[in-house]
C-alpha cells in the first residue's frame, strides 16, 4: 500500500520536504472531553499505586523533591551531630564502641539517602514491626529507591531505617536523636504555654447567673476556640522549623481569641460545626471515649492535653486516649518518653527562668491534674507499632485489624497533623474537592468505622475536602500564593460519617 493509500499526504519531491508530515483529521469524530481514569477502583490500588498519583520523590513540582533531596540528609545530618554530641559525653569503653557503631550505621544511611539506593528490607531487630515493613517492601518496593517509591512510604522507610541504627546495638536500642530538640522547643514556648495554663489552671467553670441556653452557647464557644487551639498547635512542627527564631515561634503559637477568629478563615475544609454536633451529644451517654492520634512532643501535645482537659471536665469525654509512636518518628511525634516527660516538666521541671512564681504555679496544677487523670485511668496513652510504619490508614483494616477494632470502639477518632492526613487520604494528587469521606476510604467506609476528624495545618501537597468549589480555589491559591500547600498557614478541619455500629469482620 502506498502513502497516498493510507491517508498520509503525498510524498513531496526531495527538494522541498517540509520539516514536519501534517495530518488534516477533519473527517474524524470530534474530540471529547475524556475523563481521568481517576480515582483507581479499589482492587487496584495499592501501596505503590494510590487512588490518584502518588507524590515521589524525582516529581520536582511536589515537596517530595525537596523533602526527599534536601530536607531529609539535612534531618540525618544534624541527628548524627546529636549522637556525636551525646558520644563526647560517654565515659565507658564498651557504651563508647556501641554508640561509634550507630554512628558508622547512620553513615552508611546517608550514602544511601544521598546516592538515592534502592530500598532494602529492614534487618530483624527482633521489633515488632519488621515482618510488616519487610511483607510491604517485597510485595510492592521492590526494586524501588528512596526518589521513585511513593514519598510517603520513603519518607517513613528513611526513620525506621534510622532507628535500626539504634535498635541493633546493646546500649542504645531506644536512643532518640531528636529528643533534644523537642525539649527546647517546648522551653522556648513559654508566652502560648502560660497563655493557656494561666486560664486552665483552675477547673473550668461556668457563671452562675446564666440560663440553659446561655451555658449551651458559652459552651460551643469554648468548645470551638478550643479546638483551634488544637489545630493550630500543629504549626509548630520541628522537621519544618530547624532554624526558626522564638519570635518566630510566638507568632505561630498565638493562641488570643481575636487571632483564632481571624484564623477561622484561613480552614479552608472547614466542619467545625458538624464537630461541635457530634462531640455534644455525647453527655448524654454520660461522657463518650475520645481517641487523639498524636502528632508532635512539646507544645502542641500540651495543647491537645489543654483540649483533652476541657472535653473531660466538660463531661463531653468520660475517656480519652491518646495513641503516640512506639519509635523516634519525623522529627518531632510524641513518643512515651516525650509524653512523660511532658508532664513531669510541668510539675517538677525548671524550664522557664523567666516565669513568675504565679504562671509557675499554674503550670504545675495543671500537670498535677493530667497525672491524676492517668491514674484514674481518664486518659491512657498507648502506642500501636502500626504507627510507625510505611502504610497508610487506607490499609489499617487490613494490616492491623486489632487496633482497627479497638479504634472502631471510640466515639470520635482525632487525627492530629499533615503526617496523619497524608496516610488518611493515601498522600496522592486527589482533586482539591474530593470529599473526604472519599478521600479516606475504608476509614470512612469500613463496617465499624469510627468517626474520624482530622485536625491539619497544611504542610505538604495532598488537600481534600474543601468542598464543590475547591478545585478552583486550589488553583487561584497555586497561581496566587505559591507555596501555600507547605507554609502551614492554612488547616482543614475535616470530619467523615463514620459507620459506628455496624459490626466488625475480618476475614
Ligand atoms: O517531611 C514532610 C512531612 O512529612 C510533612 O508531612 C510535614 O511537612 C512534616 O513532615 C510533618 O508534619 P506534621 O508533624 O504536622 O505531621
Ligand atoms: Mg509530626
Amino acid at each position: 500500500m502506498t502513502d497516498q493509500q493510507k491517508g498520509f499526504a503525498a510524498a513531496p519531491a526531495a527538494t522541498s520536504a517540509p520539516s514536519r508530515v501534517t495530518l488534516h483529521l477533519g473527517h474524524l469524530p470530534s474530540k471529547k472531553n475524556i475523563k481521568a481514569p481517576w480515582p483507581r477502583t479499589p482492587s487496584r490500588v495499592d501501596p505503590n499505586n494510590p487512588p490518584w498519583p502518588a507524590f515521589r520523590g524525582y516529581h520536582e513540582y511536589s515537596f517530595a523533591h525537596a523533602t526527599m533531596g534536601v530536607r531529609l540528609p539535612t534531618i540525618l545530618g544534624k541527628a548524627i551531630d546529636d549522637t556525636s554530641r551525646t558520644l563526647n559525653e560517654q565515659y565507658s569503653e564498651d557504651v563508647i564502641i556501641d554508640l561509634v557503631a550507630c554512628l558508622e550505621r547512620m553513615d552508611t544511611l546517608m550514602a544511601d539517602l544521598s546516592g538515592n539506593q534502592k530500598l532494602r528490607p529492614i534487618v530483624d531487630d527482633g521489633e515488632a514491626d519488621v515482618a510488616l515493613w519487610n511483607k510491604e517492601i517485597a510485595k510492592y518496593f521492590q526494586g524501588k529507591d528512596f526518589m521513585n517509591a511513593p514519598w510517603l512510604f520513603a519518607e517513613a522507610y528513611k526513620y525506621r531505617r534510622l532507628h535500626e541504627c539504634f535498635s541493633v546495638s546493646k546500649n542504645w536500642k531506644d536512643y532518640d536523636v531528636f529528643y533534644r530538640q523537642k525539649c527546647d522547643t517546648f522551653s522556648r514556648s513559654a508566652d502560648a504555654v502560660f497563655e493557656l495554663s494561666m486560664r486552665f489552671a483552675e477547673p473550668f467553670k461556668q457563671a452562675e447567673n446564666l440560663s440553659d441556653a446561655e451555658r449551651a452557647e458559652a459552651e460551643r464557644l469554648m468548645f470551638l476556640e478550643l479546638t483551634q487551639v488544637c489545630l493550630w498547635g500543629n504549626s509548630t512542627d520541628l522537621s519544618l522549623l530547624i532554624n526558626m527564631t522564638e519570635e518566630q515561634i510566638k507568632a505561630l503559637q498565638s493562641t488570643g481569641g481575636d487571632h483564632l477568629a481571624a484564623t477561622e478563615k484561613n480552614i479552608l475544609g472547614n466542619h467545625l460545626g458538624q464537630l461541635w454536633d457530634t462531640v455534644k451529644v455525647l453527655r448524654k451517654k454520660t461522657g463518650g471515649r475520645i481517641d487523639f492520634v498524636l502528632d508532635n512532643a512539646g507544645f502542641e501535645l500540651y495543647c491537645d492535653c489543654v483540649y483533652a482537659d476541657f472535653l473531660v471536665q466538660s463531661g463531653l469525654a468520660k475517656q480519652v486516649r491518646f495513641h503516640g509512636k512506639r519509635i523516634p518518628w519525623f522529627v518531632s511525634d510524641v513518643t512515651k518518653k516525650d509524653w512523660e516527660w511532658l508532664l513531669n516538666s510541668m510539675v517538677y521541671g525548671h524550664l522557664f527562668p523567666k516565669s513568675n512564681e504565679v504562671e509557675r504555679e499554674s503550670l504545675r496544677r495543671l500537670g498535677a491534674r493530667w497525672k491524676q487523670y492517668e491514674k484514674d485511668g481518664i486518659w491512657i496513652y498507648e502506642q500501636h507499632p502500626f504507627w510507625c510504619t510505611g502504610y497508610t490508614f487506607w490499609d489499617l483494616h487490613s494490616e492491623a485489624p486489632d487496633l482497627f477494632l479497638h479504634l472502631s470502639r471510640s466515639d470520635l477518632v482525632f487525627f492530629k497533623g499533615d503526617l496523619n492526613h497524608r496516610k488518611l487520604t493515601y498522600d496522592c494528587a486527589a482533586p482539591a474537592s474530593t470529599p473526604f469521606d472519599q478521600a479516606i476510604g475504608p476509614m470512612a467506609n469500613a463496617a465499624g468505622a469510627p468517626k474520624v476528624c482530622s485536625l491539619r495545618t497544611i504542610k505538604s501537597d495532598v488537600v481534600v475536602g474543601f468542598g464543590d468549589d475547591g478545585d478552583d480555589l486550589a488553583e487561584k491559591l497555586d497561581k496566587e500564593e505559591p507555596g501555600w500547600k507547605i507554609s502551614g498557614k492554612y488547616a482543614v478541619v475535616l470530619l467523615s460519617e463514620g459507620r459506628p455500629g455496624e459490626k466488625v469482620h475480618f476475614a
